[in-house]
C-alpha cells in the first residue's frame, strides 16, 4: 500500500501542546498545503517478522525517529485490533527536520497508508486525527489547499480526541492565486525539535501566554481575508503571527533561537519589497528557512529579491529558492502497488 502526501505551511502557527500524550495544540492553526516535495510511504505487512522495519531514503531508521514510527503503528494496530508487523517505506523529496514541514507530510502519508493496509476504514476526519498523532501538524496535510485545524476541547479522554481535527477551508476566489516562495537558506537538521522546543517555550517563556491570545484574534481575521480574497491582510497577519511565535521562542528560558542572520536578511528583503509596492509576507517555522507568500504574478520578482537578500550574507551567495502554490491532499497510490504486485 502506497501513499503520498504533501507538507503545509501554517499561516497561523501550531505551536504549544496542552495534551502530549494525544497531541491536542493549544489553540486553531491555518495553513496552505504545498504543490511541492511530496512524502511517498510504502507500507507491506509483515506478519512473520517480531519487529518493523522502518527504512527512510533507503536508511534503516534509528533511535527517535524510528520510535516514532513503531508507535505510531502500534496505535495503528491497536484501532484495528491487529498485531502484524510492517515494514515501511518513506522518501521525503524535502529535506527532513529543517523546519520544512517533512513531518507533517510523512505521518499524514504514513496514516493513509497504515490505515489502509491494517483494514481501517477512516473518512478524511478521523485520517486527519490519525495523522495528528504522528505529528501535529500532519492533521492539515490530509487535505488539500487551505486547511484550519481545529484545537477542540479538553484532554485525556476520546471525547477530546475526537474534537481535535483538521478540515478544508472554502476554495480561494480565483483572483488570490497565492504561492509560497520558500528560499531554502539552510536545510540541515535543526538543533532542537519542534516537539522540544515548544515543550520548552510553554513552560518558560512568559510571552507564551499573550502570543496564544493574540493568535485567536489572527485566526478570525485570517478566516475572513482568506474567504474575500484579501491576501494584503492573509500576508499581514501571517507574518505578524510567525514573528509572534518566533518572540515566545527568544523569550524562553534559555532561549530558543531558529532565526539566522541569513533568516533576517531575507526578512529585510521582504519589507523593502513591500516599499517597492510588492504584495509579500513572510512566515517562518522551527528552521531558519522563510516563506514568502505573494502572487503569483510576483513570484520571480519576489524569488530575484529574496536570493539578493540572502546573497548580502555571505555564507548563502546561491540560495536555493522554490515557487509552491497550494497542493492536493493525501493520497494512495493504487498504480504503484499495482505495478510492484502488492
Ligand atoms: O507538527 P510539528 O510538531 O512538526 O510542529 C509544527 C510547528 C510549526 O511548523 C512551527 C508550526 C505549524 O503550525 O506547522
Amino acid at each position: 500500500m502506497t501513499a503520498s502526501a504533501c507538507p503545509n505551511i501554517a499561516l497561523i502557527k501550531y505551536w504549544g501542546k496542552r495534551d502530549e500524550h494525544l497531541v491536542l495544540p493549544c489553540g486553531d492553526s491555518v495553513s496552505m498545503t504545498l504543490d511541492v516535495f511530496p512524502t511517498t510511504t510504502t507500507i507491506r505487512l509483515n506478519p512473520e517478522a517480531e519487529a518493523d522495519t522502518v527504512m527512510i531514503g533507503g536508511v534503516g531508521a534509528a533511535g527517535e525517529v524510528r520510535r516514532r514510527v513503531v508507535a505510531f503503528l502500534d496505535l495503528v494496530r491497536g484501532m484495528a485490533g491487529r498485531a502484524d508487523a510492517a515494514v515501511v517505506e518513506t522518501r521525503n523529496t524535502v529535506p527532513t527536520g529543517a523546519g520544512l514541514a517533512s513531518s507533517a507530510s510523512g505521518f499524514a502519508a504514513l496514516a493513509l497508508a497504515s490505515a489502509t493496509a491494517y483494514g481501517l476504514d477512516l473518512d478524511a476526519t478521523a485520517l486527519s486525527r490519525l495523522a495528528r498523532r504522528g505529528s501535529g501538524s500532519a492533521a492539515r496535510s490530509i487535505f488539500g489547499g487551505f486547511a484550519i485545524w481545529h484545537a477542540g476541547k479538553g484532554t485525556g479522554t476520546t471525547a477530546a480526541d475526537l474534537s481535535s481535527y483538521a478540515e478544508p477551508l472554502p476554495a480561494l476566489a480565483p483572483e488570490l492565486d497565492p504561492v509560497l516562495v520558500i528560499a531554502l537558506l539552510n536545510t540541515a537538521p535543526k538543533a532542537i525539535s519542534s516537539r522540544a522546543a515548544m515543550r520548552h517555550t510553554v513552560k518558560t517563556s512568559p510571552l507564551y501566554e499573550a502570543w496564544a491570545m493574540s493568535s485567536k484574534h489572527d485566526l478570525i481575521e485570517m478566516r475572513t481575508a482568506l474567504a474575500g480574497g484579501d491576501l494584503h491582510t492573509v500576508g499581514e497577519v501571517a507574518e505578524r503571527n510567525a514573528l509572534g511565535m518566533h518572540a515566545t521562542m527568544l523569550a524562553a528560558r534559555p532561549a530558543v533561537r531558529y532565526l539566522a542572520p541569513a533568516t533576517l536578511a531575507v526578512l529585510d528583503g521582504v519589507t523593502q519589497l513591500r516599499r517597492d509596492g510588492v504584495p509579500a509576507y513572510a512566515t517562518i517555522d522551527a528552521g531558519p528557512n522563510v516563506k514568502v507568500l505573494c502572487r503569483r504574478a510576483d513570484a520571480a520578482q519576489v524569488a530575484t529579491a529574496v536570493r539578493a537578500a540572502a546573497a548580502h550574507d555571505t555564507n548563502h551567495t546561491a540560495c536555493p529558492v522554490v515557487i509552491a502554490g497550494p497542493g492536493p491532499g493525501a493520497s494512495l497510490r493504487a498504480d504503484q502497488d499495482a505495478q510492484a504486485g502488492r
